[in-house]
């Protein structure tokens, strides 16, 4: 499974990836292997242990999200796709290629081709409008102005920025920041974006625009987007697969309704919890309507999510009955997932 060969399907594959930081690495690593949790490290070494053996397969193509809480390793792991962090031990192997083994001209290359990164504070260029700062990828590239201002204009269109082209970037709201630098990250063309914490800054009803809109985004431009965030709903939503990183360690990995389904330790049993305040949404309120493809399973409208969870273990979608057996539609699991995020308390805040 750890060979090489698969991993050049795959857009972002980490094989053993520890981090600690500090002077002596070795030693804490040992300590580490020897099975010694990060805070025994720490007492006994004064290391951090940023990642703990982290191994991903990331799909082309897809929103992966990496989640879990402050200090848990999130934008450890993601710094290492761009390698602005070099593992104490393991492999990052982006497209094919080692990551590990570029020259620092490859490695310039790579994060200018190869992935582009939007940050939770925007990290705009204070002093340049905002098509400048959108074109700033481009201009590094060598893109002539022209084009590059073309390019520009069309992503500040793409995210809804129309008209605001020569503002300056204090004179817009977070929301509007964060799109610039979405735009940004976007006009760079990359097959991969990494997003850390890219909207954890923003107010509720504005994030979820922004959720929805990444979501849109991904399945125009099928980009394999690499999304970090500390919030379990934001990760249900808008992730394809979800993994759920603890002291820098990868507790469980897998599609939503896996983790909802099975949450495989109790530290992730407690960020399922809440999401179950929701289990009582009716179908009928999140359904598909319409002609679908018979479906050998299925449930009738009034049924709950809770009931309907279950039968995504093994479909993908079931058939939605009327009081006559009619099918009248259909039910997803990502519509049942995304319900499930959207009503609950922390989401609805
Ligand atoms: N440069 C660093 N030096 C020492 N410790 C660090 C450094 N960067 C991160 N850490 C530690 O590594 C762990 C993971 O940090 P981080 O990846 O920033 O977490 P998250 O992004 O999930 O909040 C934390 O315990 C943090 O204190
Ligand atoms: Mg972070």
């Amino acid at each position: 499974m750890n060979d090489m060969s698969a991993t050049t399907d795959l857009a972002i594959a980490m094989r053993g990836v520890t981090k600690i930081f500090g002077k002596d690495p070795q030693t804490a690593l040992a300590l580490l292997r020897a099975g010694k949790s990060k805070s025994e490290v720490q007492a006994e070494t004064n290391h951090v242990v940023g990642l703990d053996d982290v191994s991903l397969d990331i799909a082309r193509g897809q929103i992966f999200v990496v989640m879990g809480l402050s200090g848990s390793g999130k934008s450890t792991l993601v710094r290492h796709v761009n390698r602005l962090i070099e593992p104490t031990a393991g492999e990052i192997i982006v497209n094919g290629t080692d990551v590990l083994g570029m020259s620092l001209d490859q490695l310039r290359t790579y994060r200018r081709t190869q992935v582009a990164m939007v940050f939770q504070k925007f990290g705009l260029l204070p002093h340049r409008s905002v098509i400048d700062n959108v074109a700033y990828g481009l201009e590094v590239r060598g893109v002539a102005k022209k084009e590059r201002l073309h390019e520009a204009g069309k992503w500040i269109e793409i995210v809804g920025l129309s008209g605001y082209e020569n503002s300056q970037p204090r004179q817009l709201s977070g929301g509007q920041q964060q799109r610039v630098g979405l735009a940004r990250a976007l006009a760079m063309d990359t097959d991969i974006v990494l997003m850390d914490e890219a909207f954890s800054a923003l107010d509720p009803l504005i994030r979820s625009g922004m959720q929805d809109q990444l979501i849109q985004l991904q399945k125009s431009l099928n980009k394999t987007i690499l999304f970090i965030t500390h919030d379990f709903d934001e990760a249900l939503k808008i992730g394809d697969r979800v993994a759920v990183l603890k002291d820098g360690a990868v507790q469980q990995e897998g599609r939503p309704e896996d983790i909802v389904l099975r949450p495989a330790t109790e530290h992730i049993e407690e960020f399922v919890r809440d999401v179950n305040k929701a289990r009582a949404i009716r179908v009928r309120s999140i359904m598909e309507c319409g002609a679908t493809e018979p479906c050998d399973l299925s449930v009738p409208t009034d049924a709950r999510c809770e009931d309907v969870l279950p039968l995504f273990a093994e479909h993908e979608w079931v058939g939605v009955v009327d009081e006559h057996g009619t099918q009248i539609g259909r039910i997803t699991a990502k519509q049942v997932i995304r319900a499930l995020a959207r009503h609950t308390p922390a989401a609805a805040a």
